[in-house]
């Protein structure tokens, strides 16, 4: 294992082992799905389908004008497919003369479970496209409307730190079986990005910078689609620095049957590895390509202000049994209220 990583190079970013570790051919988001309560992580489509009722109700009474003929939805990195699902199901029974104009497309990088994804919607399957990349998609000039749970954090990024005024970036190193990860000065390209992006660097803070990446997708939305809402739900803070955790190693780590660590080099394949989203950074990546930014919320406070409570299951409320305190994880503090937040942005048209 981690010998094709180093064919090239002994030592290597660390971007291009989490690319590895998540991506390559055996990684760790090319398997059957570990998102799953007895799996690795639980994510808030999986909490409960009112999660994706209360979105589809924010798309039908805040987002949509119903001038166009045609209009799509469409989720980035949906992974089986169930928040599109019950965002779907929801439009088809409330409002289907929206449904009715509703083309749907999801885009998921791992192929290995479009078939699911397929029966899963087969209700939807004359709307439906599942596509590997958003360059497959063909450009729209219809009005659209594209979410995303836990998409951003799945992305490759970089560890950067600055230390006596010299910027570097983690690389990992093998010696014999040991990894080791060492600090090599980051090269002009990345310290013009860094000076792009302009946000304050405290010295000795690890921070994540997966700028590339954040610039490819709205780079590729911006030229797809000519009206645009994107709604982004993610775990992560608002930050003026790079760093956006008062932790000094940063925000990266690594998911294995529920439990958080910072061993990034074992369970290689098994585990995923992520990180706090810098919403502000973000922000600034969607302002260069064209986007504005038309709201930022904690997600108790978009869940509660777009009424999630009307969509308990009454049968939930009468069992008050496990599925609810489940659901109650989806608003409180100490659980997913908080620590994830919502991102709106409109792409202004042109
Ligand atoms: C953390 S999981 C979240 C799954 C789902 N959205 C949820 O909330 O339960 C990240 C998902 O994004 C997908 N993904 C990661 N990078 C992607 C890319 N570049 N294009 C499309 N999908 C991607 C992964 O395969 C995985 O299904």
């Amino acid at each position: 294992m981690l010998q094709d990583l180093f064919n090239k190079s002994r030592k290597v970013p660390f971007s291009d082992f989490v690319t590895y570790a998540l991506y390559s051919e055996n990684g760790y988001y090319r398997k059957g799905s570990h998102v799953e309560k007895n799996g690795d992580f639980l994510t808030s489509p999986l909490v409960s389908r009112a999660y994706g009722e209360t979105l589809a109700s924010f798309f039908l009474t805040k987002v949509i004008h119903n001038r166009s003929d045609k209009i799509s939805l469409v989720e980035l990195g949906p992974n089986d497919g169930r928040l599109m699902s019950s965002v779907v199901d929801y439009i088809k029974k409330s409002a289907p003369n929206i449904y009715q104009k509703l083309e749907i497309i999801l885009v998921e990088q791992n192929i290995n479970i479009h078939k699911n994804i397929a029966n899963l919607l087969s209700n939807h399957k004359e709307k439906l496209s599942i596509c590997a990349t958003i360059t497959d998609i063909e450009k729209k000039n219809n009005e659209t409307f594209l979410f995303c749970n836990e998409f951003f954090d799945a992305l490759t990024f970089e560890r950067c730190v600055l230390k006596e005024n010299i910027l570097y970036i983690v690389n990992i190193e093998k010696e014999k079986k040991n990894i080791s990860e060492v600090l090599i000065k980051a090269g002009d390209s990345l310290i013009r990005k860094i000076e792009e992006y302009d946000l304050q660097i405290e010295e000795n803070f690890y921070f994540e910078f997966p700028i590339l990446e954040y610039e490819k997708y709205f780079y590729e939305l911006s030229k797809k689609f000519s009206s645009l809402h994107v709604l982004v739900n993610d775990y992560g803070e608002k930050s003026d620095f790079f760093h956006s955790s008062p932790d000094p190693h940063g925000t990266c780590r690594c998911f294995y049957k529920h439990k958080v660590s910072r061993d990034f080099y074992n369970n290689i394949f098994d585990q995923d590895i992520t990180y706090d989203v810098n919403f502000e950074l973000l922000s600034l990546v969607a302002k260069k390509y064209g986007f504005k930014e038309t709201g930022f919320y904690s997600q108790s406070d978009f869940l509660l202000s777009n009424n999630i409570l009307d969509f308990i299951p009454s049968q939930m409320i009468e069992d008050s049994n496990q599925s609810l305190r489940d659901f109650k994880k989806l608003v409180s503090p100490n659980a997913f209220g908080e620590k994830f937040k919502f991102i709106i942005f409109k792409l202004n048209e042109k």
